[in-house]
């Protein structure tokens, strides 16, 4: 296991970050949808995956931290939760399979191809990561820089883009937010 995520089950098992509410930016894109099928990635303990599954969505949810995923199942056993690492190959996400995916507070720049082909065309991508700092203008492994997480969404139909302010209390650092339509 790495070092990240045995940090994550460390502050899980505390209680730490683990949130009541979802992300606003889901309530506000997600909120008024049709449900449908739904993949979140590094759901931690799920306020996301849990908001979705009690409007009917058929969710699923995956986070390295098996402390995370187990306070996901207790909350929620309706929702399909599994315990895995994004950054090796022991998750498959399944091609087009999703009407909705969400990628809240990650960030893996090799995950962004599967992250795409994950959603049917007409699907709906919810983004949120934490910028790099002025100091390091090429991002971090965990970090975008500026305009980088937009530019991978080039040829989507950006429905929102913002960078600055976390949109939450909670997170201290900047972020950059994105919600994009995959074409037809
Ligand atoms: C800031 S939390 C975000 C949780 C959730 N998306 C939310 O918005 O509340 C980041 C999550 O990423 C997970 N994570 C970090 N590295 C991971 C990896 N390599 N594979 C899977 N999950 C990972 C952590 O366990 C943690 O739950």
């Amino acid at each position: 296991m790495s070092t990240r995520i045995e940090e994550w089950d460390q502050r899980y098992r505390t209680g730490q970050q683990v949130f009541e509410t979802p992300a606003p930016l889901v309530v506000q894109f997600a909120g008024g949808l049709a449900p449908g099928s739904a993949l979140d990635l590094a759901s931690g303990p799920g306020r996301n995956a849990i908001y979705l599954a009690e409007r009917g969505w058929i969710v699923t949810a995956v986070d390295g931290s098996s402390i995370a995923i187990e306070l996901l199942r207790a909350s929620n056993p309706s929702i399909d939760a599994r315990v895995a690492d994004l950054e090796s190959d022991g998750f498959a996400i399944a091609i087009e399979a999703f009407d909705l995916v969400l990628s809240c507070y990650y960030f893996q720049r090799s995950l962004i191809p599967r992250v795409k082909s994950a959603l049917r065309p007409g699907g709906l991508l919810i983004m949120i990561v934490h910028l790099a700092g002025a100091d390091q203008p090429q991002g971090t492994p965990t970090r975008a820089c500026p305009d980088e997480l937009r530019a991978f969404f080039s040829d989507w139909a950006i429905m929102h883009y913002r960078e600055g302010e976390p949109g939450e209390s909670g997170h201290r650092h900047a972020v950059a937010e994105l919600v994009a339509k995959k074409p037809h």
